[in-house]
């Protein structure tokens, strides 16, 4: 199963990320959990998150940019859900062989993260891919949907479908290795 935590503070605003969930929504055994549409009062129902994380393989974290990091919700599930004792320390197993696939949509291309002070496009999933590793999961390349700003309609979709084919190919994978 593929649980996509979906955290986007004004969702019926998006127009990337909103393409993206289109096109995934008739994948086989998808979950979305859009988080701030579940918990707009920011109080999150921790036992019902780490039931939904347990039934996954892959796990999503799915987001717009926001000045260089995840939108707030998304890193509070992160303090609350990945809990010690359960997804790390002793006994806390609960992630071990799950992996994690970073999807964030931004504002402005690539190369606006590369240049001058500006800290780097691979720089900005240290800290989300170094939470992954130390739960025991095994952290996939990124899926990144840039120049959101700038994207016309035929591109975002072309970008939302590049998605769904991203994630058909780990589903294709994870059933290889089963057989
Ligand atoms: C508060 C805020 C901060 C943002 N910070 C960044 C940023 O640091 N870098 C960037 O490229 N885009 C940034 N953006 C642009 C969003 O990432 C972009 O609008 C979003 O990915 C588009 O996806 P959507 O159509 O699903 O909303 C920011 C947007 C907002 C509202």
């Amino acid at each position: 199963m593929i649980l996509i935590i979906y955290a986007h503070p004004y969702p019926q605003h998006s127009h990337a990320n909103r393409r993206m969930l289109e096109q995934i929504s008739a994948l086989p055994d998808v979950e979305v959990r859009s988080l701030y549409q579940l918990y707009p009062d920011f109080n999150i129902n921790i036992a019902a998150e780490q039931a939904a994380v347990s039934r996954a393989s892959l796990v999503v974290w799915q987001h717009p940019m926001q000045w260089y990091s995840i939108p707030p919700l998304l890193k509070l599930w992160i303090d609350k859900v990945l809990s010690h004792g359960w997804a790390y320390g002793h006994g806390g197993n609960a992630l071990h062989g799950k992996s994690l696939l970073w999807a964030v949509t931004t504002g402005g291309s690539e190369h606006h993260f590369d240049i001058g002070d500006y800290p780097g496009f691979e720089v900005l999933a240290q800290p989300l891919q170094a939470t992954a590793v130390y739960c025991g999961m095994t952290w996939l390349p990124p899926f990144a949907m840039h120049c959101t700003f700038v994207c016309d309609d035929e591109t975002l979709s072309a970008h939302a479908r590049r998605y769904k084919q991203c994630l058909m190919n780990w589903l294709e994978e994870e059933q290889h290795g089963q057989s």
